[in-house]
């Protein structure tokens, strides 16, 4: 399973590099708001900058909302450097760029993905990744890893080489649960990435170590 960063800061891609698990970043307009980056030029260096930093696809979403602006925004994005994952929101005319993306071997992410009839619709399109919201569906009391488990099985039945890139993790269970079900991708913000680390027997065992070999190193 890869781990996908969900976030536009620098420094958290930085750790999360430097952990040495890490295997992409996915960023949305949202994210690049957070932290403060303002106008055309600034947003690509930003993606550059990025990029830069890690080894495997990024992300960058579209804000247009009609084929051709999200072509038009898509090509420049991509552009920026071959990491690029060009990220399009699953509407009518999100679909039809993304077939036009495939068709130019443009890689794209569709977004904003809660149905599996939403997910299957992507693939025939030929994403390279579908990021279906498992958190957002949980906050509405809907299972959001039951949609995971869905479009992985759906996506198995007819060898779709889409890859599902499970979104809006909010905590380890999540993660776990993806990887059982045998999602290719989790994207998750950095504090749940390192609370994988985290365990009390692990911690007083160490204490416990550390102690006895203070014994025998005076
Ligand atoms: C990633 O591609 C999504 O934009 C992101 O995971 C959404 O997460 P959120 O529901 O925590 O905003």
């Amino acid at each position: 399973m890869k781990f996908f960063i969900d976030t536009a800061n620098l420094d958290e891609i930085r750790e999360a590099h430097e952990l040495g698990v890490l295997d992409g970043v996915t960023t949305n307009p949202s994210l690049m708001a957070k932290v403060g980056i303002k106008g055309k030029n600034n947003i690509f260096k930003h993606y550059k900058s990025i990029c830069d930093i890690v080894d495997g696809d990024v992300s960058a979403e579209v804000i247009s909302t009609d084929f051709k602006g999200i072509i038009r925004e898509g090509e420049e994005l991509a552009e920026i450097d071959e990491k690029i994952v060009v990220k399009v929101p699953m509407i009518r005319d999100g679909v039809k760029a993304i077939k036009y993306f495939a068709d130019k071997e443009i890689k794209t992410n569709c977004t904003l993905v809660f149905s599996a009839g939403q997910a299957l619709l992507a693939a025939k399109a030929g994403a390279t990744y579908v990021s279906p919201f498992v958190g957002r569906l949980d906050d509405i009391s809907m299972d959001g890893i039951e949609l995971i488990e869905s479009i992985v099985s759906i996506y198995e039945n007819y060898g779709f080489l889409t890859q599902v890139l499970a979104a809006s993790i909010r905590h380890p269970v999540h993660i776990l649960k993806c990887a059982e079900i045998g999602a290719d991708v989790a994207t998750c913000p950095l504090s749940v990435i390192t609370s994988l680390l985290n365990h009390p027997l692990t911690d007083s065992g160490l204490k416990k170590f550390l102690a006895d070999a203070a014994t025998f190193t005076e």
